[in-house]
């Protein structure tokens, strides 16, 4: 049985689509059952629905100040898709612990730094500003912690003298787009029983 994948996105969704590529593949241990966003302008909702996948939004904005209720809807809508897999790809709401347990051990996050340096926003003018030689992403499980959780893959590359932050994230999302992928084939394979594949 192929583990079935949410994937939580709130912007163009070039992480999801990466995803939902390799997942599009016959041998793939997993398949895409909703794609979600917290904002119904997600460009990554109707690349979703273009390849047949299922969309549901799920808008902060009607749940002013109250985290709660947002998170009791979006559990709502999660439960209905019966997810063994979320991935969170670019979806910019923090999660409340309440809600992460309620998903214990099945939340993935893709995160633009070599975690645990520089977890929160502004990941590349950090790592510039820090001076670093090499900057990477991360996908790790989630925990209670912000862009905490156990690391399941990691990739790095080289920073040149003459990178910027925008040259950085352009650079750094090629990597994302080829990390993410891997590591959920990786992790949905560990669910079925499947040996993890070594590298
Ligand atoms: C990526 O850099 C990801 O690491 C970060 O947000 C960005 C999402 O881009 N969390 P996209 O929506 O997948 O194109």
């Amino acid at each position: 049985m192929r583990k079935r994948v949410a994937i939580l996105i709130s912007g163009g969704g070039s992480n999801m689509l990466a995803l939902l590529n390799d997942m599009a593949t016959e041998d793939h241990p997993a398949e895409p059952v909703l794609v979600l966003s917290n904002n119904p302008d997600s460009g990554g909702l109707a690349r979703a629905a273009a390849r047949g996948v299922a969309t549901a939004v799920v808008d902060h904005r009607n749940f002013p100040k109250n985290r709660a209720n947002f998170e009791a809807a979006l559990h709502t809508e999660l439960s209905r898709a019966k997810p063994d897999i979320i991935c969170l790809a670019g979806f910019m709401r923090i999660l409340s612990p309440e809600f992460v347990r309620n998903w214990a051990g099945k939340i993935l996050n893709i995160h633009p730094s070599i975690l645990p340096l520089f977890p929160g926003l502004h990941t590349h003018e950090r790592a510039l500003a820090a001076g670093m030689a090499v900057h990477g992403c991360t996908v790790h499980l989630v925990d209670e912690t912000l862009d905490g959780g156990p690391i399941l893959g990691q990739s790095t590359m080289d920073i040149d003298p003459d990178d910027t932050p925008e040259t950085l994230a352009a650079r750094l999302l090629k990597r994302e787009h080829m990390l993410y992928p891997q590591v959920l084939r990786e992790f949905a394979a560990g669910l079925s029983g499947t040996a993890f594949p070594t590298k």
